[in-house]
């Protein structure tokens, strides 16, 4: 990939050359980026150091979404999987037992924590993060829309007031040292609301938020003020998060059960109803266990759904795999975990079958009752995710595989969750500092899970996922068919090995219809193919999507970098077969019928163009008659000193800035330069 090669050299090099400037910035301690020494930021992509000798991970001080440390990926098994086995799929929806309910291409959404949102979406109603759009464009033009939960543990003790010192619209005040979490207690103002409006009329994101749940004297302004604010674009409104661990977190008596969350959800609902300013009624979202307190049936059993049905848009639990917990808070029962020893345990299609299997009863009462069924927070491990998994390409594979195992178990919705800049798991994590005209934001592998699933579920709201098992439900090697208005549209492959010399490389070959199902042969003359690839399940820089990259470390703005490749893989239609080859490691996503591959082949669509544009520190505005008159090529020419995408420019999309949007646009020293282009 030539093409690709040039640019990331390129990068590697002014990533390079700059470092020395760093220290001139004065990076703050919080942001210091003196631990990362070589191999990180300017390392060579694909380098995997060794440290399995090592007992434990290396110490790394740092901020743990730049954590450089790699792990080595787990050997082959003896004997390995099968390289060569078969499907057999109908193309009629009908023929095979066992699909999901219709899922839409927003299913894999995003949740992120209340107290970063100034991070990571924008620091006021005016003054939006470019890469924050172009990231969240990457979705919604494949998804059709967005999901983004903002909220969690701090949304219970949030409060509104009408502004804050500075035009904040957060301010994370004080510490709840009686919470476990360590969770900053924050005020906001509506400006976080205008913000979220503001977003939604850039990039089509639909939005959850949460009402305060931590005493009965219910604070209802977000609900008032969100609905009003946010309009159609406002989907939900989450009251309690994770209520079975209030009691262990000091947040409610000792003995406080699922009954007394019951009469808590009455007393919170008969306020709620009698709350004129709150027009809209029916748009609640619970009960949001851990499971780790209550099981699900715990709540079902005090009549909760029942009960509350006329509120309940959408019925909810939260969960994550494991949790990193005891680095953060050192506890003799919860000893730390080793992640080298978890990490095969994430490459394996049995983490996520594990994962969905308590919730199978609750997804069948859910349509029984029909609601929706959510799972509102999760990811790789709670209290920040593990360096090595939560932010390695074991996380993209695992996340395409958890995610569409939920979705073949009848979630409707999975939030993938994001902390600040010391977690491991984000889908992508801001720029280390404000004011650095250098380092630029990072991509989490994460991320890639979140295309792989909204191009694999498509746009028609009609897509059904069924779990093949396939070869001989080896954990190594899973892969999932997808249905879509009723037809056999796509086919998702994992392969979860990492083996360099191409030997575990799979083909699996395809059959589509035929006798076997009584129906006509159905294999396409050819096939559409696009790979999510990196060199080892351990690398955390050079993940590439059909050929694209959005850059790792640093190197991200949002936007793809390099030429897209989407294969196409002839058929042999005479023995109704498609060989497609799955590399070690790798996920193919295989596009069958003629409306999913024109689908794959949607050109480049709505970008947002991103430039570093300088070393001021001030905060510099456009004029917006320079955007409002400019295209992509001039504003760049003007502004720009060292631009990161590639796609873009080589597609030569003129870019337009929206009347009324202009406004808007307003820039951070070294973040970005925001042009609507179409
Ligand atoms: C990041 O988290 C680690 C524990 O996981 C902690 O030791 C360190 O102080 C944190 N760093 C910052 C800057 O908060
Ligand atoms: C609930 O949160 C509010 C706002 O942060 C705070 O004023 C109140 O004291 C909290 N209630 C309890 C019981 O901690
Ligand atoms: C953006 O936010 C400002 C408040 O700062 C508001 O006046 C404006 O109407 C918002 N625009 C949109 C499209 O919501
Ligand atoms: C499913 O949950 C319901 C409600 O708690 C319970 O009555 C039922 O026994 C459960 N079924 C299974 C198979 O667990
Ligand atoms: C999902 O729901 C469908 C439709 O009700 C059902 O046939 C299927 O068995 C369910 N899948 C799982 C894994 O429970
Ligand atoms: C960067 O963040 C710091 C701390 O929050 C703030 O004081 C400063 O004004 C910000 N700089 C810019 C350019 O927004
Ligand atoms: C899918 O659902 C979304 C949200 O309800 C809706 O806006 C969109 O039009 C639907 N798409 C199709 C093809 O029905
Ligand atoms: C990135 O990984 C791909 C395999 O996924 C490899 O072909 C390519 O050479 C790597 N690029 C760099 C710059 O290491």
């Amino acid at each position: 990939m030539p093409s690709m090669h040039a640019p990331l050299v390129a990068l590697s090099c002014l990533l390079a050359s700059v470092r020395a400037e760093v220290t001139i910035y004065g990076l703050t301690g919080q942001t210091t980026l003196a631990h990362l020494g070589p191999g990180s930021s300017s390392a060579p992509l694909s380098t995997t150091t060794s440290f399995a000798t090592t007992p434990g991970p290396p110490q790394y001080t740092g901020l743990a979404a730049y954590n450089p440390v790699y792990m080595v990926p787990p050997a082959i098994p003896s004997p390995a999987p099968a390289n060569q086995f078969s499907i057999g799929v109908p193309s009629d929806a009908q023929l095979l037992p066992g699909l999901s309910v219709k899922q839409r291409g927003s299913f894999f959404g995003f949740s992120i924590e209340m107290s970063v949102a100034n991070q990571l979406i924008g620091t006021s109603s005016t003054n939006l993060h470019v890469p924050f759009l172009n990231f969240m464009s990457i979705i919604a033009e494949k998804a059709g829309e967005v999901h983004v939960r903002v909220g969690g543990n701090t949304q219970d003790t949030a409060y509104m007031v009408d502004s804050l010192p500075d035009g904040k619209f957060l301010d994370k005040n004080r510490e709840d040292a009686s919470n476990p979490t360590g969770t900053p207690i924050i005020a906001i103002t509506p400006d976080l609301l205008f913000m979220l409006a503001n977003v939604s009329s850039l990039v089509n994101i639909k939005w959850y938020l949460g009402i305060p749940f931590n005493d009965t004297n219910w604070r209802f302004q977000i609900a008032e003020k969100s609905e009003a604010i946010l309009g159609d674009n406002l989907l939900g409104l989450q009251a309690a998060n994770e209520p079975d661990l209030y009691a262990r977190h000091g947040h409610r008596p000792e003995n406080w059960g699922p009954e007394d969350f019951f009469e808590e959800f009455s007393a919170m609902t008969q306020a709620y109803s009698s709350d004129s300013q709150v027009p809209v009624k029916n748009n609640l979202i619970a009960p949001s266990v851990s499971s780790s307190g209550w099981t699900p049936e715990q709540v079902w059993d005090t009549g909760f759904v029942e009960a509350y049905s006329d509120y309940l848009q959408a019925l909810a639990v939260e969960h994550y795999p494991s949790d990193n917990c005891a680095v953060i808070y050192p506890d003799p029962n919860n000893p730390p975990k080793n992640p080298l020893e978890l990490l095969p345990q994430y490459l394996s299609h049995k983490s996520g079958q594990q994962l969905v299997a308590p919730y199978l009863n609750s997804t069948a009462l859910a349509q029984q009752w029909g609601k929706p069924f959510m799972m509102f927070e999760t990811n790789t491990a709670s209290c920040g995710g593990f360096p090595g998994i939560s932010d390695t390409f074991t996380s993209a594979l695992w996340g395409v595989d958890y995610a569409l195992q939920m979705a073949y178990s009848n979630f409707t919705t999975a939030l993938f969750h994001f902390g600040g800049q010391n977690v491991s798991y984000n889908p992508f994590t801001a720029a280390p500092t404000n004011e650095s005209a250098i380092h630029q934001w990072t991509t989490g592998p994460i991320f890639y899970s979140s295309i792989f699933l909204a191009e694999a579920l498509g746009k028609t709201n009609a897509s059904q996922v069924k779990d093949m098992l396939i070869n001989d439900g080896n954990e190594l090697t899973p892969g999932y068919a997808i249905y879509e208005n009723g037809q056999f549209a796509r086919m998702a492959l994992i392969n979860y090995m990492t083996d360099p010399s191409g030997a575990n490389d799979y083909t699996a070959t395809i059959y589509v219809g035929g006798d076997g199902f009584g129906e006509p042969n159905a294999a396409p003359a050819s096939v559409k193919v696009k790979y999510l690839r990196a060199p080892s399940t351990s690398e955390k820089d050079n993940i590439t999507w059909a050929g694209q990259t959005l850059g790792g470390r640093f190197m991200a703005d949002g936007r793809w970098q390099g030429e897209e490749s989407v294969l196409t893989i002839q058929c042999d239609q005479a023995n109704n077969a498609c060989q497609i080859k799955v590399p070690a490691p790798g996920a193919a996503l295989v596009f069958f019928s003629d409306a999913a591959q024109a689908a794959a082949a949607d050109g480049p669509i709505e970008t947002f163009s991103t430039s570093i544009i300088t070393k001021s520190k001030n905060t510099v505005t456009i004029d917006p008659s320079v955007l409002a008159t400019s295209n992509g090529e001039s504003g760049k020419d003007r502004l720009h000193r060292g631009g990161t995408s590639y796609g873009a420019e080589s597609s030569g999309m003129a870019a337009y800035v929206a009347p009324g949007i202009a406004a808007l646009i307003s820039v951070l020293a070294g973040t970005a330069m925001f042009i609507r282009a179409s």
